[in-house]
This record gives C-alpha cells, sequence and structure tokens, in this order.
C-alpha cells in the first residue's frame, strides 16, 4: 500500500471549522495525520470534525476551541496538542478575518481586531510551537496568507496589509528556523467558494459555481481541497527543500 504523506504526524490547524480549514483537516486525516483542529466558540468545529471521523475511518481529531487572537491561547493550544497527541510536526496558521474599511476610514479597534486573528496569532502560535516543530525533525510551518497580499485592492487595505505581514513574517522566520529543520512557507489562496463567500453573497453554490469569474486567468472559484493539496504537499516530506517560498493558489489572479 502506498505510503500516506503524514502518517504517524501530528498537525495543528487553525480556522479549522471554516472552508479551507475543514477540507485541509480532512485531507490531512486522509492522509495519516493525527489533527488538532482550532476555531473559535460557537463555530461549527464540532461539526466539521464530526464529519472528518465519519469520512476518514480511523481518524484522530482534537477539537480545541479558543480565541487564537489571544496570546495566552498559543500557549494553551500547544500544551493541549501535546498532552493529547505527545508530539507537533506540522503547524498550519489559517484563522483569518476580513474588514471592510478603506484606509482612510479605519478605525483602532478594526486594526487592533484583525491584526490579532490574521497576523499576531500566527506569530504566538509558531512560538510556542516551535520547540516541539524544532525536536519533530522534520517540522513544518504552512502560513496562509492571500493572493491580496501581494496585489492589493481598494476597500480591505487592513485585511491586506495582515496578508503581506504574513508574508514576511514567513520568510524571516525560515531564516531563524532553518538550522532547526522547520521550513516555512506561505499560501496565498485566490478566489475559494467557501462557506463564508456563499452566505456572504447570498447566492447558492451551485449558481456561484455556474458562473466565470473575471478575476483569475481560470475564470473561476477554486474549492477548498485545491487549496488543501498545495498546504499537505508543503507539510509533507515531499516539499524538503522548499523553505520562504509563497505559492500562490489564485488560478493565476496575481498576473
Ligand atoms: N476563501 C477565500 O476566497 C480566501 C482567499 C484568500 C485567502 N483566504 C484565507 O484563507 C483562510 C480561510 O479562509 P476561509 O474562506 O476558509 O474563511 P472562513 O471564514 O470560512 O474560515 C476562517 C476560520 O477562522 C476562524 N477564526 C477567525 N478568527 C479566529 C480567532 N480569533 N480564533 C480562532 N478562530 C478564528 C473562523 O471562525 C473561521 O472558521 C483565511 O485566513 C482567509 O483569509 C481565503
Amino acid at each position: 500500500m502506498k505510503q500516506r504523506r503524514l502518517e504517524g504526524r501530528t498537525a495543528i490547524i487553525t480556522g479549522g471549522a471554516g472552508g479551507i480549514g475543514a477540507a485541509t483537516g480532512q485531507l490531512f486525516a486522509e492522509e495519516g495525520a493525527r489533527v488538532a483542529l482550532v476555531d473559535l466558540e460557537g463555530s461549527p468545529l464540532g461539526e466539521v470534525a464530526a464529519e472528518i471521523r465519519a469520512q476518514v475511518p480511523g481518524a484522530q481529531v482534537l477539537e480545541i476551541r479558543t480565541d487564537v487572537g489571544q496570546e495566552q491561547a498559543a500557549r494553551a493550544i500547544v500544551e493541549e496538542a501535546l498532552g493529547c497527541f505527545q508530539a507537533i510536526d506540522v503547524l498550519v496558521n489559517l484563522a483569518g478575518i476580513r474588514s471592510y474599511e478603506p484606509l482612510a476610514e479605519a478605525k483602532a479597534e478594526t486594526w487592533d481586531r484583525i491584526l490579532k486573528a490574521n497576523l499576531l496569532s500566527y506569530a504566538f502560535l509558531a512560538r510556542e510551537a516551535l520547540p516541539a516543530l524544532r525536536r519533530s525533525g522534520h517540522g513544518s510551518i504552512v502560513n496562509v496568507s492571500s493572493t491580496h497580499a501581494l496585489n492589493p485592492r481598494a476597500g480591505m487595505g487592513q485585511y491586506d496589509v495582515t496578508k503581506a505581514g504574513i508574508v514576511s513574517m514567513t520568510r524571516t522566520l525560515a531564516f531563524e528556523e532553518a538550522r532547526h529543520k522547520v521550513r516555512v512557507n506561505t499560501v496565498c489562496p485566490g478566489l475559494t467558494l467557501t462557506p463564508f463567500h456563499v452566505k456572504r453573497l447570498g447566492r447558492t453554490r451551485e449558481d456561484l459555481l455556474s458562473e466565470k469569474s473575471k478575476y483569475n486567468l481560470q475564470e473561476r472559484w477554486a474549492d477548498p481541497r485545491e487549496v488543501a493539496y498545495p498546504i499537505l504537499w508543503l507539510a509533507s516530506d515531499e516539499a524538503s527543500f522548499i523553505t520562504a517560498s509563497t505559492i500562490m493558489v489564485d488560478g493565476g489572479q496575481h498576473v
């Protein structure tokens, strides 16, 4: 039988109840990983975990409900994951929120909220997980940013700034951690049809999928699993010579 890509590995995935997070959690479980899915109280985390257990026989899924924007949450997540699985080999920082204030009207409290959720949570969780990732011997951090880290637009400046910060933080961390054999990379998704967008646009999934998109070369939305695959690949030993990279998963939107 073919060796599964993450057999025996343990991964923490933040934003695990969201569209891309759920797809990543399921794919990781299919590829043999034990997964700690982290998301906010009140998010559909339990449903996502139950679905993974139903779809993947023998899947080991730990649910952690917390606000990753709070510094103290990072240590608690790492302790709970280690208590349950004894190791951490992969960290996928993926939790994120949006804001829609033009920079000329950007409020301090919005800046505070989005910087904590989208950027500081990545930094704190990486810091707390690094001792375990270094012990792993093949530690990998995958930070999920956005195509808009590199090609900004009007109206979502705060979000785009946090996503650009993720790319920068990834490169520095890759530099610092190379000697500890921890690889650090960024995935920049483009238009991905997650429950968030279906709800935001007030249309059906089928309706949105049937329309041509003007935003990328492939003229369509990605399925969350199409973003989960590059995350999986970067997390696995197949990407063993890849660190400090930024992988665009956006149907060519960046050109
Ligand atoms: N869907 C897209 O088109 C798209 C495009 C580019 C980048 N992204 C990025 O991909 C990631 C996932 O996107 P998605 O569309 O699946 O979004 P989503 O909103 O469905 O998922 C994000 C998840 O993060 C969780 N979360 C937010 N703040 C949190 C916090 N403080 N603590 C814990 N959990 C928190 C949310 O509850 C949610 O489950 C995000 O970082 C997003 O910015 C998405």
